[in-house]
């Protein structure tokens, strides 16, 4: 049976018991279960699984786009409840930031220069709130390990930076972005594009898919992926990185690890994907 949690003096470790921990905004889709069922995989069926159900205002950049962000606990513990998670943790904004969420009132964990490129250009401070409420958390779970989506591929490798740069005691996972059958990455923002948009955004993974399938330079790639995206899409960035994100990969380089990673808006809506460089990458 799973335990609905509101109160962090609920999450209190049984001794011996190991934990695997999802954290969540909530709005599950089948990537979010796709974490559950890896995070099931490694603790067993006497481990724990749980899942934590917050919208974190600190990294949001306005209040607008906070009180916009889908809210469906009941359905969410309901697939929670499904996939055999164990405990959902779904507190409430004054029991994660009792001292308020302005930025002067609690302390906060900074990205680090991981944190300035990419999304964190045009979300400025996004990734203080989103490594603030995720350490946050992983010291109230305690996990043994922690899974996290591909598909917020700069939030993994900061997560892990974190990790283990600061000695969390945890084992961070990242988990294959699922896609949807015309190959757009699930996210919790689909569900803002109106129908004309959702035809639009599978282009999005033609393009990072087009890229990869060009045995050339990454010039070659990006510009393949360019030619195959819909011009309703504004593009923030189309790069190529090295899979650590610690430069940019350019040029006539012919790398054959890496990432290439993609954001950019649809009307209103901020889309991110990524994709291996050639295919599946070895070392991720
Ligand atoms: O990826 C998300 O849903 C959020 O950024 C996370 C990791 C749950 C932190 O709020």
């Amino acid at each position: 049976m799973t335990k609905l949690i509101h109160d962090i003096g609920g999450l209190t470790r049984e001794p011996g018991v190991v934990r695997a921990f999802v954290p969540t905004m909530g709005a599950l889709h089948q990537g979010h279960l796709d974490l559950v069922d890896a995070s099931r995989a490694l603790v067993g069926p006497g481990g724990q699984v749980i899942v934590s159900i917050f919208v974190n205002p600190t990294q949001f950049g306005n209040e607008t786009d906070v009180s916009q962000y889908p809210r469906t606990l009941e359905s969410d513990f309901a697939q929670c409840e499904a996939s055999g998670v164990d405990i959902v943790f779904a507190p409430s904004v004054s029991e994660m930031y009792p001292g308020g969420t302005q930025t002067s009132q609690y302390v906060s964990v900074q990205p680090g220069p991981l944190g300035s490129i990419l999304e964190g250009v045009d979300r400025p401070g996004h990734f203080a709130g989103m490594l603030t409420i995720v350490a946050k958390l992983l010291n109230l779970v305690q996990p043994n390990f922690a899974a996290f989506g591909e598909k917020d591929y700069q939030q993994l490798a900061l997560i892990s930076h974190m990790v283990q740069q600061l000695n969390f005691p945890v084992k961070v996972v990242g988990v294959q972005t699922r896609r949807e059958p015309d190959g757009l990455a699930m996210s919790s923002r689909n569900t803002f594009l109106i129908p004309e948009q959702r035809t639009e955004a599978a282009s999005i993974s033609r393009a990072l898919f087009a890229a990869q399938a060009v045995e050339g330079n990454i010039d070659a790639k990006l510009s393949a992926a360019r030619d195959a995206l819909s011009a309703q899409i504004t593009t923030s960035y189309l790069v190529a990185m090295t899979p650590d994100l610690s430069r940019e990969l350019v040029g006539t380089e012919n790398a054959t690890q890496g990432r290439i990673l993609f954001a950019g808006l649809l009307g209103s809506t901020r889309l991110i994907d990524n994709v291996p460089l050639g295919g599946v990458n070895p070392d991720e």
